[in-house]
């Protein structure tokens, strides 16, 4: 091949080759998903309280859930692969073959997308997806069409269901064998049969040989709710099935029978909200029954004279939210293994007696919240009871001789009674109690006296309708405490350490108090702090009096309130902080920005910060800077905030997630950089931008959406990505005629960079050896006075000074190296990088490209790279106007200006030499 055609070839292949390297490192970065919510659930279990999100299962926390689904393959290019929970939401009427072919880690799917029509290979390759939803909300009901092999390649599904859909058309659906749990909810089920035409492999129908030939039965839970057309209940069709639970809450199968089912092994029988007013008839085939859930029904009278069915096995029993007047002694007694009995919202009150022998022996939970109590139940109580709910009764009073014979007790709830008085000792008899809901009594002062008794107490819920007052002696072993009072919380005269062990700490109300005023209190175990108040009053002061000095181990804090009081906080002595949440703190009305950066600058270990209705106004780089291990930024209920344009240079160091909820922004080209960061943002997701409206002034209401006023009145975003574009090209025009064949290497220099400008370098520090000092970058019209004013003065060699070791492209570049590699070498081997400016160097390309080349690496390795700029004559710094995010990231001590008259020039070398050498540590640092 001729020379010269070889090197087009080459540089041809060449140009390819960068540009397929550039899009390719653009494309497989930008992750963000139009309509998507992508989250850790780890990093903020809270985070569905800000955003909707779907349901996760216990163990997922890698979640996307996207509304709105229109085109399936453009949603889910944009999602990441390695999610383990995907929800879909939309309208999408053909799911092709492989369509979630990437997605191997997918655990749980769930659809909600209308009418779908789903091949036999629609699921292929989701190899470990448990569970498998498709939902329809109202009005009932879809017909969904599934190809008889469409889930035979889920070897590890375990639970699938639909609600809402009708299975019509479907035949033989093959059910793989992992599946434990089948739901058909709100569908239009009408026979049982028809189960046996659906998914024939569960082993449904009477023949004998059928079930032989076809593998043994593996379906545990069977849930068939509100199937409101399912009158026909012939069990028989249920034949076969090993089933251990049943759930037909909502249907209309009242007087179900299972007799014949076969159902021997069943184990849980749901009928809640079905209509019922008797007990499921006596049956021999319950009697292996051990869950039985007859919750909001009609229940009166538990055939107190008539044949009482016999559940012998019966261990949970629930007969909550029905119309029960009276304990249904005879039949209570029939049930010799009773575990948790749930009576709660019947009309069992307002006094009760419980004869002896009522409970079996084995009875450990009872349930007898909301049921106009006026007193604890009378009479023979358990002593192994570990859990007693009274919630919302009328009870008033409490001694020692309620609580006789509650010897086990562990849990006793008597939240929202009407308690005034807790008599001296009322405990004493509860000695294993661990915990204790106080909410909503009417008590103002209580003590650790009042609370006698339990030695092994550790989680304490107290609530006063007004105010409540704490009194010594309090006790230590508290691991978790919740106080509430409307007006005022006080502590009294607490001190030593009443609070050495305690964990998590909930207050909620409206002012927090000491007495004295200056008793000091300790938390010294404290890993969650809860704050919440109507118009919590918490000051500087105050919260610092409360939480002197240290809180060591908090990991969570959390403060909402609404108040009027501008008031101060600080966030000292929280080393170990991770998440933050703030909401609705007045504190923040003035100067928020500064504030919050002020704020922040104390817990540098933060993860999570989520920000709520704070009018925050400005979100600034000076605020987050400093949290270099921060995960997830959540700003909810924000009214026209501005994004400071300086956080555009800060978009490498930018958390992974970034949420906007409900959060308006001001109309302004500033923040025009905001769209190309949010939907191709390399290494962050950005969520609730797309839909998000901005105001021109406080009395704009058009809605104008945001990143419509940015398309139209703003100049294209020339800002980030154009600076990338111009940067490649100035590359490939300036090195394509040096350019040999044989010249790979720089293309390696180049890509780290380009990698390095858009990761997070984190923990990537480049160490290691730097053969210069300073790389020193002028315009070739500047040479002489750098050679022979500049070099001398900073190079003195000792003893007269310590020099510094320079690096001049024109002195210390190899003859022959190609100088574009050289010099990102240079650069790369040098601690820092001085400027030298002229009118001249502005105007040529090769000085800005050096320019350019040394703010990636200030942009890329913010903190080890250090820029310095000298200005040799009196330059316009408008003129530097496509330099001025570099003006970001210097400091005034980076900026040397020679163009003013006499400069002392000892002075100047020394101080630049310092600065440098500054530079130098930091980097080494
Ligand atoms: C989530 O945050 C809200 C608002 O602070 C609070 O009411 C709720 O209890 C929190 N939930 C959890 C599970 O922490
Ligand atoms: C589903 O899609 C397939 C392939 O596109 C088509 O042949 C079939 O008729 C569709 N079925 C329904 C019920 O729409
Ligand atoms: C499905 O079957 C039920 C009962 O046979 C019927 O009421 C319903 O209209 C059917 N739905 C469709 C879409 O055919
Ligand atoms: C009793 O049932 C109600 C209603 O379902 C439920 O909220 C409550 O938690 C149950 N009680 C116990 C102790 O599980
Ligand atoms: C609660 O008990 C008081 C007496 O202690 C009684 O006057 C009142 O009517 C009761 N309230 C209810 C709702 O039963
Ligand atoms: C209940 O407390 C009172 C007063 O503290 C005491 O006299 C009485 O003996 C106690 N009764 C029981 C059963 O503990
Ligand atoms: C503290 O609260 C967290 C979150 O609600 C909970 O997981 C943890 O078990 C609590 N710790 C104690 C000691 O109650």
């Amino acid at each position: 091949m001729p020379r010269m055609e070889r090197l087009q070839l080459c540089s041809l292949f060449f140009i390819l080759l960068l540009l397929a390297l550039v899009s390719l490192d653009l494309t497989s970065w930008a992750w963000t998903a139009p309509n998507c919510i992508i989250a850790d659930s780890l990093l903020f279990p809270n985070l569905s309280y800000y955003i909707q999100f779907c349901t996760l299962a216990p163990g997922l926390h890698l979640l996307a859930s996207c509304t709105n689904v229109k085109d399936m393959a453009q949603t889910l290019e944009r999602v990441p692969r390695d999610t383990e929970v995907l929800c879909l939401q939309g309208m999408v009427s053909f799911l092709p073959d492989n369509a979630f072919d990437n997605f191997h880690s997918l655990q749980l799917l769930r659809l909600q997308l209308g009418t779908i029509n789903i091949t036999s290979r629609t699921f292929q390759g989701l190899d470990q997806l448990q569970y498998l939803f498709f939902e329809h909300h109202a009005p009932c009901c879809l017909s969904l069409f599934l190809p008889p092999n469409c889930l035979k390649t889920l070897k590890f599904l375990r639970s699938l269901s639909f609600q809402g859909y009708c299975l019509n058309y479907s035949q033989n659906i093959y059910l793989p064998t992992s599946l434990k749990h089948l739901t058909l909810r709100n569908s239009c089920l009408t026979k049982l049969q028809e189960l046996q035409r659906f998914f024939p492999s569960l082993l449904l129908g009477s023949s004998p040989t059928s079930s032989t030939t076809l593998g043994a039965p593996f379906l545990e839970v069977l849930d068939l709710s509100y199937n409101l057309q399912l009158k026909q209940a012939d069990v028989r069709a249920l034949h076969g099935l090993k089933l251990l639970s049943l759930i037909l809450d909502g249907t209309t199968l009242r007087a179900f029978d299972l007799t014949g089912s076969g159902l021997l092994h069943l184990d849980f029988l749901s009928l809640v909200g079905t209509g019922i007013e008797k007990l499921p008839g006596t049956v021999t085939g319950y009697s292996k029954l051990r869950a039985l859930d007859l919750g909001k029904n009609q229940i009166q009278n538990i055939l107190e004279n008539g044949d009482i069915p016999s559940y012998k096995a019966l261990e949970f029993l629930g007969l909550h939210d029905n119309h029960l007047q009276s304990l249904p002694i005879r039949f209570l007694r029939t049930l010799p293994q009773l575990q948790k009995l749930n009576l709660s919202m019947n009309k069992l009150g307002p006094t009760l007696e419980i004869p002896e022998g009522v409970f079996s022996t084995n009875l450990r939970v009872l349930d007898l919240s909301h049921n106009q109590l006026c007193d604890v139940p009378h009479g023979a109580f358990l002593p192994q009871l570990q859990e007693l709910w009274l919630s919302g009764n009328n009870i008033s009073s409490l001694s020692n001789v309620s609580m006789q014979g509650l010897r086990g007790l562990r849990t006793l709830d008597l939240s929202w009674n009407q308690i005034k008085v807790l008599k001296p000792g009322w405990l004493s008899h509860l000695s294993a109690l661990t915990t204790l809901n106080l909410l909503g009594t009417y008590l103002e002062h209580i003590s650790g006296i009042q609370l006698q008794g339990p030695q092994m107490l550790r989680h304490l819920k107290l609530g006063s309708v007004t105010m409540l007052d704490i009194y010594p002696p309090w006790f230590p072993m508290l691991l978790s405490l919740e106080i509430q009072a409307q007006a005022c919380v006080q502590f009294m005269f607490l001190s030593g350490e009443p609070f050495l062990f305690l964990e998590n700490l909930t207050l909620q109300t409206s002012n927090v108090l000491r007495q004295p005023d200056t008793a000091t209190i300790h938390f010294p175990s404290l890993r969650r702090l809860t704050l919440r108040g109507y118009s919590l009053i918490i000051s500087t002061s105050q919260l610092q009096r409360f939480f002197p000095q240290q809180l060591p181990l908090l990991e969570h804090f959390s403060i909402w309130c609404e108040n009027d009081n501008a008031v101060d906080l600080n966030l000292f002595g929280m080393p170990r902080l991770r998440v933050l949440e703030f909401g609705y703190l007045n504190f923040f009305y003035e100067s928020s920005t500064v504030k919050l950066e002020m704020l922040l600058k104390e817990v540098p270990q933060l993860q999570a910060l989520a920000l709520s209705h704070l009018n925050l106004r400005n979100l600034s780089v000076s605020s987050i800077k400093g949290l270099h291990h921060l995960k997830l930024l959540l700003l909810s209920s924000e009214l026209s905030l501005e994004m400071d344009g300086n956080l555009q240079e800060f978009i490498p160091q930018m958390p992974p997630y970034v949420y906007f909820s409900d959060v308006t922004f001001t109309c302004q080209c500033e923040a025009s950089w905001v769209e190309s960061w949010a939907t191709q943002a390399p290494n962050t997701f950005v969520y609730g931008l797309e839909k998000s409206i901005c105001m021109a002034n406080t009395s704009d209401y058009s809605n104008t959406l945001l990143f419509s006023f940015l398309a139209t009145h703003c100049p294209h975003d020339t800002e980030f990505w154009g600076f990338l574009i111009s940067f490649t090209l100035i590359l490939l025009l300036t090195i394509l005629p040096l350019v040999g064949c044989h010249k790979w290497s720089w293309l390696h220099y180049l890509q780290t960079l380009l990698r390095a400008c858009w990761w997070k370098l984190g923990g990537h520090r480049l160490r290691g050896q730097f053969n210069y000092d300073v790389f020193i970058s002028y315009c070739e019209k500047d040479q002489a006075w750098v050679l022979e004013e500049l070099v001398p003065g900073l190079e003195k060699p000792p003893p007269k000074g310590e020099g510094l070791r320079l690096c001049l492209p024109a002195r210390d570049f190899g003859i022959g190296n190609d100088r574009m590699e050289s010099m990102i070498a240079s650069m790369h081997k040098s601690r820092s990088i001085l400027c030298v400016l002229t009118g001249q160097a502005l105007a040529s390309p090769w000085c800005n490209l050096e320019l350019r080349l040394a703010t990636y690496h200030l942009v890329a390795r913010p903190g080890t790279a250090r820029l310095l700029l000298l200005f040799l004559e009196p330059i316009d710094r408008q003129k530097l106007h496509g330099y001025h995010r570099l003006s970001r990231w210097l400091k005034k001590e980076d900026y040397f200006d020679l163009s003013q008259g006499e400069v002392d020039w000892d002075t100047f070398c020394e101080q630049l030499k310092r600065q440098l050498r500054k530079a130098g540590q930091e980097r080494e640092d």
